[in-house]
């Protein structure tokens, strides 16, 4: 191979690498960039609190040891810690849930736009699952976890968990974003503001605009 043909390769490479390196929250360039949350110049992300007036604080958060409340009407509660209350993360494209389950409690089908999750399960037994996208033919890949499985889903895709076991269960998730973004299918579908033309949604879901009207008017 000539000179010229591996000044071409070694550049296609470095094309093909530095686009999967984008496809997730850009690498930092320096040390640290604690946001400066209150800063009103507004960029892709928080812009750097001066790096003088950083302390260990900026990168501490407690009490992810706590059980929280999970009697709502999906009977789960995700305690996240991300750039909005740990402003060390900002830059850094990690983040972190504890989730707790209550007896039958589901974490309901929701994507991350920003991120990957791996999870893991600290206490309980928990079907979780993701679905790849029409490409791929909408297939459910899903298992039972228990104490100490990791399952990971991945960037994009409509995830849940579904407390299977008899006591109440608890899970770990990284997050590969310092800001994942929620998308929850059913608000998102049937409780935006103002609603979707319930004749839209009607024929995505093959069915009477009436059961549509009903479902959005519990949203
Ligand atoms: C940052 O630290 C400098 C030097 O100690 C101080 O003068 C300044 O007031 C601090 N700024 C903030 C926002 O605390
Ligand atoms: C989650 O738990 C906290 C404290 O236990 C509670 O204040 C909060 O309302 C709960 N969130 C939901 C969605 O139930």
């Amino acid at each position: 191979m000539g000179f010229k043909n591996f000044v071409l390769l070694i550049s296609v490479f470095a094309a093909a690498c530095s686009s999967i390196v984008m496809a997730s929250d850009p690498s930092p360039l320096q040390d640290f960039c604690v946001a400066d949350v209150n800063n009103p110049v507004k960029v892709n992300g928080f812009v750097c609190k001066n790096p003088i007036n950083v302390t260990a604080e900026d990168f501490f958060r407690s009490g992810l040891h706590i059980p929280r409340d999970t009697n709502n009407p999906v009977g789960s509660n995700v305690t996240a810690v991300n750039v909005a209350n740990l402003p060390g993360l900002n830059t850094l494209g990690i983040s972190m849930v504890r989730i707790d389950y209550g007896r039958m409690g589901i974490n309901p089908p929701h994507t991350h736009p920003r991120a990957t999750e791996i999870l893991v399960v600290l206490e309980g037994t928990l079907l979780v699952g993701f679905v790849s996208s029409n490409q791929d033919g909408n297939r459910l890949f899903s298992k039972v976890l228990n104490r100490g499985d990791v399952f990971v889903f991945p960037e994009g895709l409509v995830h849940f968990q579904q407390n299977v076991g008899r006591r109440n269960a608890v899970a770990i998730a990284g997050l590969s974003s310092q800001n994942p973004g929620v998308v929850t299918i059913a608000n998102t579908v049937f409780g935006s503001k103002p609603d979707i033309p319930t004749d839209i949604i009607a024929k995505a879901f093959q069915t009477e605009a009436s059961i549509i009207a009903a479902i959005q008017a519990k949203f």
